[in-house]
């Protein structure tokens, strides 16, 4: 399995040189992989900008005692953003234990409440209570089943209240088929629209990613709120 983080640029768009076959992927230990290997700033969804996560954000006017759920976090650099921007009440959660104690050694394990599991099978996350904010990056596009998908939104929809958001960013539709050697769902916002029935859109744009490695990856960020139980 190559557990290189996307800094290959080749002709069939994919973020690694090899593409691994989805059925056979022990997915934990895939991302345990990813995150061992390599340094957090050399991964290919690594951010030095973080700011069209953050002006989305700063559009809900949520209080700085809000409930944000990162899913699919990893080690990101946007935990210590919100942090610094007065945040208080944070949760990150991801596939990857070892992601997550890299954020915790990073910012303090006091800091945040991190939890490991598994979008596509919840277990921990079905019991949370409810969140304001739930921010997915680069993380729903690689559920290519349509159960896993389905799972997804439904964890989605029961963990935010009406008056709640979502905020998703992911492969646009012209963007690469693989990221991570894994094979992604593209999406665009009315695809994104029609799996959200409860919500409405606040905004969404393009946002063209360039990664480490100088290659391009485009984005569709969305945000959107629930405005019907
Ligand atoms: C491309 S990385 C993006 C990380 C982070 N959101 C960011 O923008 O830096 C995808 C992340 O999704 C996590 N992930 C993949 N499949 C998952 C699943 N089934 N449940 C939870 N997290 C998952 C991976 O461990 C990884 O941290």
């Amino acid at each position: 399995m190559n557990t290189n983080s996307c800094d290959i640029n080749d002709k069939e768009k994919s973020c690694c040189s090899t593409q691994v076959e989805n059925e056979k992927v022990d997915f934990s230990k895939h991302w345990n992989n990813v995150y061992s290997n390599s340094p957090e700033e050399k991964l290919g969804w690594f951010e030095t900008d973080l700011s069209p996560t953050l002006n989305l954000i700063s559009k809900t006017d949520l209080k700085k005692s809000a409930r944000i759920l990162n899913v699919g976090s990893g080690s990101t650099t946007l935990i210590d953003e919100l942090i610094g921007a007065g945040y208080t009440n944070l949760i990150a959660t991801d596939l990857s234990s070892i992601a997550l104690q890299k954020l915790e050694n990073r910012i303090g394990e006091k800091k945040i409440d991190c939890i490991v599991d598994d979008l596509t099978q919840p277990t921990v996350l079905k019991k949370i209570p409810p969140v304001d904010l739930w921010v997915d990056r680069a993380v729903l596009h690689f559920f290519i089943e349509k159960k896993d998908q389905a799972t997804y939104f439904e964890l989605l929809n029961t963990c935010i209240p009406q008056g709640g958001f979502v905020l998703l960013a992911e492969f646009s539709l012209t963007s690469a088929t693989t990221c991570s050697g894994l094979p992604v769902h593209r999406y665009s916002e009315k695809m994104l629209a029609e799996k959200l029935v409860n919500f409405e859109l606040i905004e969404s744009f393009e946002h063209t990613y360039t990664m480490p490695s100088g290659a391009e990856r485009p984005y569709i960020y969305t945000l959107f709120k629930k405005v019907k139980p």
